[in-house]
C-alpha cells in the first residue's frame, strides 16, 4: 500500500473489524474504521494513534481515521464515499465487514429488523463497492475483502434472512473476484463460522477453537496434512490483499 493510501474497515471497532484493523495497523496501512458508536470507535482510533506513532523505522505515523456512520440507512454507503473522495482520502482496502445475524422465527422477528439486516449485510456493500470501485482502480494495489459466513452455504431455518444475505454475498463476492481480476483488484471471500473459517478459494480450511478466551484459528493449508494454529489475527492476514499490504510497506 502506498503511504498515501488507506484501508477502510467497516464495523471496526468490535470483532473481527478490530482484529481486522489491527493487523492493517501493524503493516502501517493507513485506516479508515467506520461503525455507528463514538466512543467505542474514537477509544479504538486513539490506540491505534498511540501505538503506531512515528518512529525511527518509519518516518510517517500510522493516519487513523474515525468515521461514526450508519451503514444501514439508505444512501450511506455512497455518502461516505463521497466524503472519503472530497477529503482526499484514497481507499486502496476495503474490508465489508459490518454485519449482523437475526435469529429466530421469521414471523416472528420484527421486519424492520430484518430490513435492516438486509440493507447491511446486503445492500450498504453494494454501494460502498460500486461507489469505491473507481478511485481504487486508479490505484497501483487494490483489494477487497468481504467478510461472509458459513451460514450462506445452505439454507438455515430460523435464520432465514441471514442466511440469505450472506449467501448473496458470498455469491456477489466470488463473482466480482473473477469480474475484478484482469483489472488487477484482489477480492477475497472470508466465511467464519463458529467452528471454522474457510477462505473463497478454499486453500485454506480450518477449525476454531478457544485459548485463553480468545478464538483461535487451526488452519490446514492445502498442501500439507499438518495443522497449525493461529489468532483471528492472523487468520485475517491470509488473504492475498493483506500480503500486498505487507508486502509494499516493507518496501516502502
Ligand atoms: N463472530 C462470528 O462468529 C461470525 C461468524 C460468521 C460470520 N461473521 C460475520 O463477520 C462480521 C463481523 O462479525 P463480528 O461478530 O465481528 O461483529 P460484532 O462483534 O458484532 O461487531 C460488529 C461491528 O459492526 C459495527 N456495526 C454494526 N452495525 C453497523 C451499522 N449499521 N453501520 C456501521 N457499523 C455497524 C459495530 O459497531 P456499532 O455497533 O458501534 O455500529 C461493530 O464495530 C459480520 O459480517 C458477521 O456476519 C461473524
Amino acid at each position: 500500500m502506498k503511504n498515501d493510501g488507506f484501508a477502510l474497515i467497516t464495523g471496526a471497532s468490535r470483532g473481527l473489524g478490530m482484529a481486522f484493523s489491527r493487523a492493517l495497523a501493524q503493516r502501517h496501512c493507513n485506516l479508515v474504521l467506520v461503525a455507528r458508536s463514538p466512543e467505542p470507535l474514537h477509544a479504538f482510533a486513539n490506540e491505534l494513534r498511540r501505538a503506531h506513532p512515528v518512529s525511527v523505522r518509519r518516518a510517517h505515523p500510522v493516519s487513523v481515521v474515525a468515521i461514526q456512520v450508519d451503514l444501514s440507512t439508505a444512501g450511506a454507503g455512497q455518502i461516505l464515499a463521497e466524503q472519503l473522495s472530497n477529503g482526499g482520502i484514497p481507499i486502496e482496502l476495503l474490508v465489508n465487514n459490518a454485519g449482523f445475524g437475526l435469529r429466530g422465527e421469521f414471523r416472528a422477528n420484527s421486519l424492520p429488523r430484518q430490513l435492516e439486516m438486509l440493507r447491511l449485510n446486503n445492500q450498504a456493500i453494494v454501494e460502498l463497492t460500486y461507489s469505491l470501485l473507481p478511485g481504487m482502480l486508479e490505484r497501483g494495489q487494490k483489494g477487497i475483502i468481504n467478510i461472509s459466513s458459513t451460514a450462506g452455504f445452505q439454507p438455515i431455518p430460523f435464520a432465514s434472512a441471514y442466511s440469505a444475505t450472506k449467501a448473496f454475498l458470498t455469491t456477489f463476492s466470488l463473482a466480482l473476484e473473477q469480474e475484478l481480476r484482469a483489472a488487477g483488484v484482489s477480492v477475497v471471500t472470508l466465511c467464519p463460522a463458529r467452528e471454522g473459517c474457510i477462505r473463497s478459494n478454499t486453500e485454506m480450511q480450518g477449525s476454531r477453537s478457544k485459548k485463553n478466551g480468545q478464538a483461535f484459528f487451526r488452519v490446514r493449508s492445502k498442501s500439507s496434512t499438518r495443522h497449525s494454529e493461529c489468532s483471528p489475527t492472523e487468520a485475517a492476514s491470509l488473504s492475498p490483499a493483506l500480503s500486498i499490504s505487507s508486502a509494499s510497506s516493507r518496501s516502502a
